[in-house]
Parts: structure tokens; sequence; C-alpha cells
């Protein structure tokens, strides 16, 4: 009991230092690649990064789902760079018209928070139509814990129909300088 007490103390403390020092934590996009494979399913009109300021830049995406997709699936692979990329904790396949339903991966749930607002995705399946992604930016305040610092590559390889239809190349630094 009164380990847990100080544990609890301890992380409190740690984290109201964190909040007033949160300027010191750079967590942001550095490039973004999408590519279609199959331009008569799904098309990417836009897909870049914008400066906002010197700690923030938005993600944007304009992309259209030109027929009915039911069967929804990402390979979610992380990478953090150490002499090229290299795998990272996380590799797994998210089947994406049951995560919105049910939220069943903690990890693609932490993810999902992060950008939600900034998106018209959420809603069960199917998916058809204009998909937007809209000045999002990334928040370490979000995630549950700290990461290593270092450069990180978010690779999503996106399933219609178990068949792949386009991949988005997520490119972030977390930097801790304390
Ligand atoms: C590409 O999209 C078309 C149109 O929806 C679909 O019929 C076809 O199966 C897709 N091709 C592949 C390889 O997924
Ligand atoms: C950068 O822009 C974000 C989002 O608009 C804002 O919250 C933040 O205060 C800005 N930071 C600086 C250093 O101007
Ligand atoms: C997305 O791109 C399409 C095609 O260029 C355009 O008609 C539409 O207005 C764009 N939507 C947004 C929200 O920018
Ligand atoms: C989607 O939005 C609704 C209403 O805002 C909310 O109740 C629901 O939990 C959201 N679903 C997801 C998957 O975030």
């Amino acid at each position: 009991m009164r380990t847990t007490i100080i544990i609890f103390g301890v992380l409190y403390l740690w984290i109201a230092f964190r909040l007033s020092h949160n300027e010191a934590i750079e967590f942001k996009f550095t490039n973004v690649i999408c590519q279609s494979y199959n331009e008569s399913w799904f098309v990417i009109h836009k897909c870049r990064l914008k400066a906002v300021n010197r700690t923030v830049n938005t993600m944007n995406v304009n992309s259209t789902v030109l027929h009915p997709a039911n069967h929804i699936g990402i390979q979610v692979q992380m990478l953090k760079k150490a002499n090229g990329y290299k795998p990272w904790l996380f590799n797994f396949h998210l089947d994406v018209c049951r995560f919105v339903k049910t939220q069943y991966n903690p990890f693609a749930k932490m993810v999902f928070n992060l950008f939600k607002e900034f998106t018209n995705f959420n809603h069960s399946c199917p998916y058809m139509g204009p998909q937007i992604i809209d000045g999002f930016y990334l928040r370490w305040t979000f995630l549950p814990h700290t990461i290593p610092s270092g450069d990180y590559l978010l690779s999503l390889i996106w399933f219609f129909d178990k068949r792949p239809q386009f991949i988005t190349k997520i490119y972030f630094i977390y930097m801790e300088d304390l």
C-alpha cells in the first residue's frame, strides 16, 4: 500500500514535471507518402504535410473510394530508424470494419484517438466517397507513455477484399530533450 502511494506520487510528480516542460518534447510529422495501387478503386488527390510553425506540421489528405469497400484491412507496421528503418514493436493486421465497431486493438485505438477529430473516418463499414484528413497534427499528451527518442515510420498497407489497394507511409520524430 505504502509502496503504491509512493509510486503514484513519483508518477504524479513526473507527469507534472513533463507538463511544465512540454515545449521540450518534439513530436511531429517529418514526411508522408501515399500511393494507390488501384486507381479504379482508390484515388489520392492530395497527401502532404503543411508546416504550421516550428513545432507543428499538419497532415492533409484528400482521397476518394470509388466503389463501396466492405472488407478493409490494414497491415500496420512500426519502424524505427537505426542504419535505415528497422521493425520496431508493432507489426499486425487490423480488421478496420471490426475496429470501428469495437475498438478491439489498443494500439490502433491510441492512433485513432490522435487523429479521429481531424477526419470523417468515424463510421461503420462500408467506406465510400471522400476520405479526408484535415489539419492533423501530433500531440504527445495523447501517448500513454514516452517512447525512445528517434525517427519513426508508421507503414500502413491498406487492403480491400484482401487485396492491397494503397499504402501510406507516415514519418515522424519523437525527441525528448530535457
Ligand atoms: C481494383 O479495383 C476494381 C474496382 O473496384 C476491382 O474490381 C478490382 O478487383 C481491383 N483490383 C485489385 C487487384 O484489387
Ligand atoms: C504551433 O501551432 C499550434 C497549432 O496551431 C499551436 O497550438 C502552438 O501553440 C504553436 N506553437 C508555436 C511555438 O507557435
Ligand atoms: C478533394 O479533391 C476533389 C478532387 O480534386 C475535390 O473535388 C474536392 O473538393 C476536394 N475536397 C476537399 C475537402 O478538399
Ligand atoms: C464515433 O462518434 C460517435 C459520436 O460522436 C461516438 O459515440 C463513437 O464512439 C465514435 N466511434 C469511434 C470509433 O470513435
